[in-house]
């Protein structure tokens, strides 16, 4: 894989040897699912492990550089310009339960702006990866979002965030209104994945609520440099702040946030009844 800069070289390698761990260990959950104890403990130690390895091998090669990280939280960096946002294990309820579908996610965001990204599946061994104005990849393999322009072809995605249990029924009053609409719908649990399927043209479009920075920062430079659109729900640029995220290609973009929208406002004044 030839990566256009030094720095993406840096991402991506960090990504494979954390992934080396993570194999070995989704190898001993499988294991695990059958004991009393089950496999909880072992996967949140695999996890900071995961994010141990990623940091030292990213802050080896810029130590100036801030830093976002899911389990450790936020560094500042000397270089205020410069932070990576770090998702050590994306899909952590598929890999605790032994579903092979899991990711890494590394982002480097430049003056407040994502600039570049990898999201890595070791299960899979598929690299997505983008730096902006260089395109986005999978492996060796240019990417772009798919041409589909009738919602009622297109496969789209979507999650539920663990701990946003509470917003069930606006999910579920989305999801059904996308699922009447779309040709299907679905919901993998591991939202990096999902952004870079967006990119890759595997879904048509993404929308989730309640995400966090590193669940979206690496997949928002890929969705945009396969030439995708990204926003929050509201349609605008706030996406990293709101934790909302919409993407799809440009035919496909407006009519579903119309559609998030409305149904999300529809629920608004259910409860409100
Ligand atoms: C979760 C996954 C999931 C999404 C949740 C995230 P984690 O990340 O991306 O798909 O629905 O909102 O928290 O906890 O597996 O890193
Ligand atoms: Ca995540
Ligand atoms: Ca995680």
């Amino acid at each position: 894989m030839a990566l256009p800069s030094a720095i993406l070289n840096v991402m991506a390698n960090a990504a494979l040897k954390a992934a080396k761990g993570l194999v070995r260990d989704f190898g001993e959950v499988e294991q695990l699912q059958v004991s009393v104890k089950g496999p909880g403990d072992f996967v949140s130690t695999a996890d900071r492990r995961a994010e141990r390895t990623i940091k030292s091998e990213l802050l080896r090669v810029r130590p100036g550089y801030g830093s976002l990280f899911e389990e450790s939280g936020a560094e500042e960096g000397t270089d205020r310009r410069h932070r990576f946002i770090v998702d050590p294990l994306d899909g952590t309820t598929n890999f605790l339960h032994g579903i092979p579908h899991f990711a890494i996610s590394i982002a480097l965001e430049s003056e407040g702006e994502v600039v570049a990204g990898v999201v890595y599946d070791p299960t899979r061994d598929e690299m997505f990866w983008a730096e902006k104005g260089a395109g986005a990849f999978l492996n060796d393999h240019r990417l772009r979002v798919s041409a589909r322009r009738h919602l009622g072809e297109a496969v789209i995605g979507t999650g539920l965030a663990a701990r946003h249990k509470g917003e069930a029924e606006d999910q579920t009053g989305a999801f059904a209104a996308v699922t009447a609409a779309a040709g299907a719908v679905r919901q993998t649990g591991a939202a990096a994945l999902d952004l870079a399927y967006v990119a890759a043209g595997r879904y048509d479009g993404f929308w989730q609520k309640g995400l966090s920075p590193w669940d979206m920062a690496a997949g928002i430079v890929l969705v945009r440099e396969a030439g995708g659109y990204v926003s929050d729900l509201g349609g605008g640029r706030e996406m990293m702040a709101s934790g909302e995220v919409l993407a799809a290609n440009d035919h496909l973009h407006l009519p579903l946030a119309a559609l998030v929208k409305d149904a999300l406002r529809a629920v608004r004044e259910r409860k409100d009844r």
